[in-house]
C-alpha cells in the first residue's frame, strides 16, 4: 500500500467513526464517547486535512463541525415547491422564450425578470395577518421540515411585517447563505458555504444556528391571499419595503439580446460578491401569464435557471469502459485521471455513444478537455491531438453487451435513419439492465424509498439481497445489520421507508416500471385511462392486450411509439412474471380524478386546427385544469370537437359530423372561457 492509500485509508476510517457517534449523539440522542473523547476525534480529522491537502478534495468531510438532526416535525406545503430547469447557452433560452410564445401563441415581446441564483438552501416563510407563523425547509419539495425556530435567528427575516395592505395569508420564499468572508472563518468545518448553510439550518439547537451568520435573499411567493401583486418585480419591490432582504442585482429584460447582456455581465462580476451564484433566474415578469403558462410535473415553464459556463479541466483517459442504462442503452463512459472541476473531483466523463467517440476519435490514452456543467455527468469537449502518443489506437466499440448479449441500434421512423444509441436486445434477463430497473424503481418520482439509493442498490446486489422488485420488501434485515455502515436506527428508517413506498398512486407505479418512452407526464396519461390495477393489468394477456392498444390511440399524449413500445413490454414474459411478483406486494392506489369540478368537468374535448388567442398547449391545459379530457381520435366519447379557424382538418370534422358530434368554433370556444 503507498503512503498515500494509508493516510486515505486512515482518514476515512476516523470519518466514518466520527459519522457514527454523530449518529449517537445528534439522531438517537445517546452518545457512546465522552465530549473530550469526541473532541479529540474530530481534532485529529481537521489535524490530518490540514497536513495532506488532497484529502479535502475527497469531498467526505461534511458536518465535522456540527451534525444536522433527523429530528424535525414535517409539514407539507401549502404549494409544492417547484425546482427549475436549466438554460446552459443562448439557444437555450432561444426555445425557453420560443416555447413561451409558442404556448401563450404571442407574437409581443415579453418583460422578464431576471435574477441571480443564489446557491444556498432554500426556505418558505409563512405570515398570517403579517406575523411570522411557519418556517419550513424545502425537504422533498411537497413536504418540508419545521425550522421555524432556527429561522427566527437570522438578521432581517421579520417576524412581524411592518407595512400597509399586507395579505392576510403571505408566504414568502427565500434562499438562506453564508456570505463568502464569514465561511473563510468556518472553513476547516465544511467542503463549502452551501454545505454550512444547510448544516446550521438543521442544528436542533437554535443557539447553535445564532452563533452561525446566516443571511437570505427573498426571490419568490406561495400562497397569498388576496393576491395583491401584478408581477414579480411589483413583488420583491413591495416586500423589499416591508423589510424583507431582496438581492439588488435583480433587473427587468425584454429580449434575447438583453437576457445575453446580463448574463455575460453578472458572470464577470460574480467572483466579486459576497455569496456563491451559479447562475441567473429568468421569470416572465407578469404574473397573468405566469399562472396562464402553469407548471409542467416538475417545473414552471414561466422560469429557467441560465447557468454559468461550465467548469472545465485538462485530464488523461485511463480507460474507457461502458455502462448499461435501464432501458438497455449502452453508453460509454471515460475513466480519467482524478482532476477537480469546480469543487469537485471528477474520475469518470462520460462519451454518450459511438457516434460520439468516432465523430472525436477518442481514445483510450488521449489528454482531454472536460467540463462539468451542474449536477450533470461531465463530458469531453475536445481531444488535444499533439499530445496523443503515436502507438495510440482507435476505440473499437463493443458490439456486444455487458451481459454478453447482442446489442442493436433502432431505426428513427421520421428520418428513416439508424439510431446513434445502441442497445442491449434483453430486458430483465440482463443483469445490468435488472439492477438498473432497480435504481429507477426506488427513485423519488417512483417509489421514492429514502436510504435505498443507487450505492445501496448496488451493494445489495453485489451480495444478492434484492435481484428483483418484490425481493424489496423481502429484505433480510439480519444480514444487513452485519454491514458496515448500517446501524440499528439506519435499518429501522429503511424499513419504515419501504412499508411507507408499498402504498403507490397508480401513475407512480406505471412509471416505476420503467417502459420506454413512459415517463412521468404519459404515466399519468395512462392511469387516467386505466383507473386501476385490475385494469392496467389486462395488458398481461395478449388478447386483451391488442384490444387495449387499440383504445390507446384516443388518447392526446399517447402515440404509435408509446404503443409499440407498451406492446413490446408485455409481450416479454419475463416482465409479466416480476410485475405480478411486484403487485402483489404494492397496495396500489385507484386513480383519483382530480379538478373534477371544473367547467369541462366528466367531458372529452378534442381540438382541431389552430387559434388565434392560445396555442393547442394552452388550451389542452385550460381543459385539464377544469376537469376535462382531450381526446387525440374523434370517436363517440367525444362531447365536443372545438375547430380553430385556422386549418382545422376536414376528416376530422366530417367524422364528427357522422357521429353526431357537437362541433364549436373559435368564438364559441373563448364564450365557453369567458375570454
Ligand atoms: S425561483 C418556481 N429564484 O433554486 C420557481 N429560485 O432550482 C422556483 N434559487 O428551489 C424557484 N435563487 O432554492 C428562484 N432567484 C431565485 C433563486 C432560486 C436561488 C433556488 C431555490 C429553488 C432552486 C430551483
Amino acid at each position: 500500500m503507498s503512503l498515500k492509500t494509508s493516510i486515505i485509508k486512515e482518514y476515512e476510517k476516523k470519518i466514518s467513526l466520527l459519522k457514527k457517534h454523530n449518529k449517537y449523539y445528534f439522531d438517537e440522542d445517546n452518545p457512546k464517547i465522552s465530549d473530550a473523547k469526541y473532541d479529540v476525534l474530530k481534532k485529529e480529522i481537521i489535524d490530518l486535512e490540514g497536513k495532506h491537502k488532497f484529502l479535502k478534495k475527497l469531498n467526505l468531510n461534511q458536518g465535522v463541525g456540527f451534525s444536522p438532526s433527523n429530528k424535525f416535525k414535517k409539514i407539507k406545503h401549502l404549494k409544492p415547491m417547484l425546482s427549475l430547469s436549466n438554460a446552459f447557452d443562448k439557444e437555450d433560452m432561444k426555445d425557453f422564450i420560443s416555447k413561451i410564445n409558442n404556448f401563450l401563441n404571442n407574437k409581443k415581446e415579453i418583460d422578464f425578470y431576471s435574477e441571480p441564483k443564489i446557491d444556498g438552501i432554500s426556505a418558505t416563510l409563512v405570515y398570517q395577518n403579517g406575523k411570522l407563523i411557519r418556517g419550513l425547509s424545502r425537504g422533498d419539495g411537497t413536504t418540508g421540515e419545521d425550522i421555524l425556530e432556527n429561522l427566527k435567528t437570522i438578521n432581517k427575516i421579520p417576524e412581524k411585517i411592518k407595512g400597509n395592505n399586507i395579505p392576510n395569508l403571505l408566504e414568502v420564499r427565500v434562499e438562506i447563505y453564508i456570505g463568502k468572508k464569514d465561511f473563510k472563518k468556518l472553513k476547516e468545518n465544511f467542503a463549502n458555504p452551501r454545505n454550512a448553510a444547510g448544516g446550521s439550518l438543521r442544528q436542533k439547537n437554535s443557539n447553535v444556528t445564532a452563533k452561525i451568520p446566516l443571511k437570505y435573499f427573498a426571490y419568490g411567493f406561495g400562497a397569498v391571499e388576496p393576491m395583491i401583486f401584478k408581477t414579480q418585480s411589483d413583488f420583491l419591490n413591495i416586500i423589499d419595503l416591508w423589510g424583507f432582504s431582496t438581492n439588488p442585482l435583480i433587473r427587468k429584460v425584454k429580449n434575447l439580446e438583453e437576457i445575453e447582456k446580463r448574463h455575460s455581465y453578472i458572470d464577470t462580476i460574480r467572483s466579486k460578491l459576497d455569496y456563491d451564484i451559479d447562475g441567473l433566474v429568468f421569470k416572465v415578469n407578469d404574473l397573468k401569464l405566469q399562472s396562464r403558462l402553469g407548471n409542467t410535473s416538475s417545473f414552471p415553464r414561466w422560469a429557467i435557471a441560465y447557468k454559468f459556463s461550465a467548469e472545465k479541466a485538462v485530464t488523461k483517459i485511463k480507460k474507457i469502459i461502458i455502462q448499461v442504462g435501464r432501458t438497455g442503452a449502452i453508453t460509454p463512459v471515460a475513466q480519467v485521471e482524478p482532476v477537480t472541476v469546480g469543487g469537485v473531483v471528477v474520475s469518470n466523463a462520460t462519451l454518450h455513444n459511438e457516434d460520439e467517440i468516432i465523430r472525436k476519435d477518442i481514445r483510450v490514452g488521449d489528454t482531454i478537455l472536460i467540463q462539468r456543467a451542474g449536477d450533470v455527468i461531465p463530458q469531453v469537449i475536445s481531444v488535444n491531438l499533439s499530445k496523443r502518443e503515436k502507438k495510440s489506437k482507435r476505440f473499437i466499440f463493443p458490439e456486444k453487451c455487458l451481459c454478453g448479449s447482442k446489442t442493436f441500434k433502432d431505426i428513427n421512423k421520421t428520418t428513416n435513419k439508424e439510431d446513434s444509441v445502441r442497445r442491449c436486445n434483453k430486458g430483465y434477463e440482463c443483469e445490468f439492465i435488472a439492477r438498473e430497473k432497480l435504481k429507477h424503481i426506488v427513485s423519488k418520482d417512483a417509489l421514492n424509498i429514502d436510504g435505498l439509493g443507487k450505492k445501496v442498490i448496488d451493494r445489495f446486489w453485489e451480495l444478492g439481497l434484492i435481484k428483483k422488485p418484490s425481493d424489496i420488501f423481502n429484505l433480510k434485515f439480519e444480514k444487513i445489520k452485519n454491514l458496515e455502515g448500517w446501524g440499528e436506527l439506519s435499518i429501522n428508517n429503511l424499513n419504515k421507508a419501504i412499508d411507507k413506498s408499498k402504498n403507490i398512486e397508480l401513475d407512480r407505479f406505471i412509471f416505476s416500471i420503467g417502459i420506454r418512452h413512459i415517463g412521468q407526464e404519459n404515466a399519468k396519461i395512462l392511469s387516467g385511462f386505466f383507473k386501476n390495477i385490475n385494469n392496467f393489468s389486462q395488458l398481461f394477456e395478449s388478447e386483451s392486450r391488442k384490444k387495449i392498444l387499440e383504445n390507446l390511440i384516443e388518447l392526446d399524449g399517447i402515440g404509435e411509439t408509446q404503443i409499440v413500445s407498451i406492446d413490446n413490454f408485455f409481450s416479454k414474459k419475463i416482465n409479466i412474471e416480476i410485475l405480478k411478483n411486484f403487485i402483489q406486494k404494492l397496495n396500489i392506489q385507484e386513480f383519483k380524478e382530480i379538478n373534477k369540478e371544473g367547467k369541462f368537468s366528466n367531458q372529452n374535448i378534442m381540438f382541431t386546427g389552430a387559434f388565434e388567442k392560445m396555442s393547442r398547449s394552452e388550451a389542452k391545459a385550460l381543459v385539464e385544469s377544469n376537469g376535462g379530457k382531450v381526446l387525440g381520435t374523434v370517436s363517440k366519447k367525444l362531447n365536443f370537437l372545438v375547430t380553430g379557424d385556422s386549418k382545422p382538418t376536414k376528416k376530422k370534422v366530417e367524422k364528427a359530423k357522422k357521429l353526431n358530434i357537437k362541433i364549436i368554433n373559435e368564438s364559441d370556444w373563448y364564450k365557453i372561457l369567458n375570454l
